[in-house]
């Protein structure tokens, strides 16, 4: 039923949950197809950009794959074959439109936002919102 399965992932704890959760269900599923671990590359102001010297586009894939790097690492512990993907854009955006090729969503409640006044972050919130197939929210 929940063959593939897409985990967005932006190294917080809660996305760190959620990837835990994600893991168990695949290993219980035996069966699934797809493992997907998507980082959501934000694009920063021009201003910023200019003001920061060298390849900005490379800096931010690698502050992505450094994010990522525990999230694999528990992956490969778990025996779960994933794939991560670098995707650049809104997160919420981009989140809602690669769920389409997914059975099921499984992210956290919470992000890295320090903006902590509303109980469930924009981002899943919005996903919740824009998604078709069935998300699951992890504490
Ligand atoms: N840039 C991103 N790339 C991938 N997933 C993300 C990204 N930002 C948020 N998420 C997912 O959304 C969940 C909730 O985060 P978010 O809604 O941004 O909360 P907050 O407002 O507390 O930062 C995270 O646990 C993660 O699963
Ligand atoms: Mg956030």
């Amino acid at each position: 039923m929940y063959e593939r399965i897409l985990v967005p992932y932006d190294g917080s704890e809660s996305a760190m949950h959620a990837l835990e959760a994600a893991a168990n269900l695949a290993t219980s599923l035996k069966s699934y197809s797809a493992f997907t671990v998507l980082y959501v590359i934000q694009e920063i102001p021009r201003v910023e950009a200019a003001r920061l010297a060298g390849d900005v586009n490379a800096m931010l894939v690698e502050e992505g794959q450094q994010a990522v790097a525990p999230a694999l690492d528990l992956l490969t512990q778990k025996g779960v074959k994933a794939q991560a993907i670098y995707l650049h854009g809104d997160p919420a955006e981009v989140i809602s439109r690669e769920a389409g090729k997914y059975d099921v969503v499984i992210m956290g409640r919470r992000g890295l936002s320090t903006f902590k006044e509303l109980v469930i972050g924009s981002v899943s919130h919005k996903v919740i919102q824009n998604t078709a197939c069935p998300v699951l929210i992890v504490n």
